[in-house]
Order: C-alpha cells, then structure tokens, then sequence
C-alpha cells in the first residue's frame, strides 16, 4: 500500500452513524478485558455529541472508510483523543499512527497545547505503543492511564515579511548553544526565516542560501551569539555534516541547518524542529510553520506566545464543564 491511497478528512454530524459503525467492528475484535470496552456502549447519538462538541477524524483507504478517531476540545488548551479505531481489515497498516498525526496536526493548528488520551491498565501493549510515538504517562485513573504529548507550536504565516518577523521574534528565544533544525520542501521559506534570526540575533549579513558554500557564520555585532547558517540539502550522511565541524563553533553560537532532518539530529542532545508546509492551494502563499522542541532545553521555553503574535486568541473548548463522562478510552 502506498500512502498516496490513504485520505483523512474531518467527520461532519451526519457521518455520526459510519463513525460509530468502525467503532464497534474496532473495539467488538479486542481481546476480553476485565470490564467491557465504554465504546461498546456508545449510539448515534453519543458520537453525534462528540462531533458537535469536539471533532471526528476519519480515514479511507482507496475510498473506503477504514478508520476513525474522535476528538475533545477541553479547557486549558488541552485535546483529547478517543475511540481510536481501525476496522479489523486494516490493522497493521499504520492507520492509527497517521490518524494521531493528523489529528495532532489539526489540533495545534486549532491552537491546543497539548493531546491526551486514555489508555486502560488491561492493554500494556497499547500504552507501549503510545509512548514509541512520543506520548508519556501523565496520571493513574481508574481503569487505566493518562497519556499525553505537547503539540507543536503551529504558527499561520501569510507573506514573506512575516517569516522575517517570525525570525525576529524567535531570535528573542534563542541563546548560544541551540540547534535548529529547518525543513520543508524548495522554496518554503527556510531562508527567509533565517534572514529574520539575523536580524534579530544582530548578526553581519547578508543572510543568503548557504548552498554552495554549505555553512555560513555570520559574527554578532552586539556581543551575542553568532548565527551559523547550514545548509544540508546536498549532503547524503550525518558523517558528511560532522566532516564541517560544527562541533567548534556550536556551543557559542545559534546554529541553523536547513534540510537537516534525518542528518542533524545527532549535532546536539536537544534542538528545535521548525517544519515549514506549503498550502495545498498554488494561489495561497500562506505557510504554516510547526515549532517543535526536543530536550530538556525546550522544555522550559515558552514559544507559543509567537503564535499569539500571529493568531488572536486561543483554542476553543467546551464551555459547560462535563460532569458524568466517564474518562475517555482509546484503542
Ligand atoms: N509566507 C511566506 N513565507 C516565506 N516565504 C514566502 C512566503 N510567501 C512567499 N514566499 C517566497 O517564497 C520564497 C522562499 O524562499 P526561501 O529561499 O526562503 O526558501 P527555502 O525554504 O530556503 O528554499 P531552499 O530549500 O531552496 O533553500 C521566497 O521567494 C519568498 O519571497
Ligand atoms: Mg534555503
């Protein structure tokens, strides 16, 4: 199977009854457990509620539904998933793991925080299986787990003025010693991003595509750090980026690969990844720019502030508080 033949798309109300028809087939193969699964008991009804209130995720595999999930739009920024369920002929194909992609996608897209979801004590392999895609145990309830994950910061940038302020704004972060990592396809705006950490950072420039000459270090002019421009895109190994030795100039400057995915990992034990993705849409020049951290470095940086710079407001949530629900159970 390629994964050209796999389409996501939202579910509306009226997709209510095919949600809750790959619910039951998923949940009704699960091994017995010590009590049976809530998703057995859910109606029409219920899951129309869920997609009122939240939104439904559903997957088809050349044009057949294959797979669904459900999602809650909770206080504090918080998203969480349910009812992750893969008809029993598709299992194994990685069905769940692009539906949680996507699902994480369009929820940090929405402005969330953060994804959780509960995984009951019954199903070890299942919170293995969460946490070999990033999510860790939160808390005990009862039943089960609480597993959670941050969400990328997810940052709609329209113009390329505006990834230069981007830069200029992410540049107040950033200190000696940071790894970036950019990507996206040609074209995308790496560059001109990096042009706004110059300008931010205080760096001589100009800041240019480093193409032909791999690395450029461009010296602070106020005593910060210096910006150390990468570009990785006609490299073929991590070996061949080590070869440039970054390893001298890194602890004291801002560093920047672009096309480092795959390459650049290994530069440093924390970095931030900055995922640049062009719209579907030829005629929109919009780019959404996904900023997520790794290591104990980014842990404590705050950067969803410059999201806010760009967006207005925060994530939407259920405005009633739910008092009888009872927590939430994923596959
Ligand atoms: N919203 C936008 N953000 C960034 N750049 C934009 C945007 N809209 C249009 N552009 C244009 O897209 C191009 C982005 O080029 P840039 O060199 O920054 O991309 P890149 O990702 O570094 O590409 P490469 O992979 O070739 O290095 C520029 O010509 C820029 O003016
Ligand atoms: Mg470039």
């Amino acid at each position: 199977m390629t994964t050209d033949e796999v389409q996501l798309r939202l579910a509306g109300i009226d997709d209510a009854p095919d949600l809750l028809a790959i619910i039951r087939s998923a949940f009704g193969v699960r091994r017995p457990a010590s009590t049976p699964p809530a998703a057995m008991s859910d109606s029409t009804e219920s899951v129309r509620r869920r997609i009122a209130e939240g939104a439904g995720v559903i997957v088809a595999v050349n044009g057949e539904d294959a797979g669904c999930l459900l999602l809650g739009f909770e206080p504090d920024q918080v998203l969480t998933m349910s009812r992750v369920s893969v008809l029993p002929t598709h299992q194994h194909e990685g069905i769940a793991a692009a539906m949680a992609r996507a699902a994480a996608e369009y929820g940090a897209d929405l402005g969330f925080r953060r994804v959780e979801l509960m995984a009951r004590a019954d199903f070890p392999e299942l919170v293995t299986w969460w946490q070999l895609r990033g999510f860790e145990v939160d808390r005990e309830v009862p039943g089960g787990f609480i597993l959670g994950a941050e969400l990328p910061v997810s940052i709609p940038v329209p113009t390329p003025e505006d990834m230069r302020r981007l830069g200029e704004l992410l540049a107040a972060h950033l200190r000696g010693g940071d790894l970036l990592v950019a990507n996206g396809e040609l074209g995308a705006g790496k560059t001109t991003l990096a042009q706004g950490l110059g300008v931010g950072l205080h760096v001589d420039g100009p800041v240019i595509s480093p193409t032909f000459v791999l690395a450029r270090n461009h010296h602070s002019s106020v005593g910060g750090p210096d910006l150390v421009h990468v570009d990785a895109y006609r490299m073929g190994s991590a070996a061949e980026l080590e070869d440039i030795d970054l390893d001298s100039s890194m602890a004291d400057s801002v560093t920047l690969v672009e096309w480092g995915a795959g390459l650049a990992e290994g530069l440093a034990d924390d970095r931030l990844d900055i995922d640049i993705v062009r719209s579907a849409d030829p005629a929109d020049d919009t780019r959404v720019v996904y900023l997520r951290g790794h290591g104990a470095r980014w842990a404590t940086e705050d950067l969803y502030p410059l999201r806010e710079s760009f967006v207005p407001g925060t994530a939407p949530h259920r405005s009633a508080p739910h008092v009888a629900d009872q927590p939430e159970e994923t596959e």
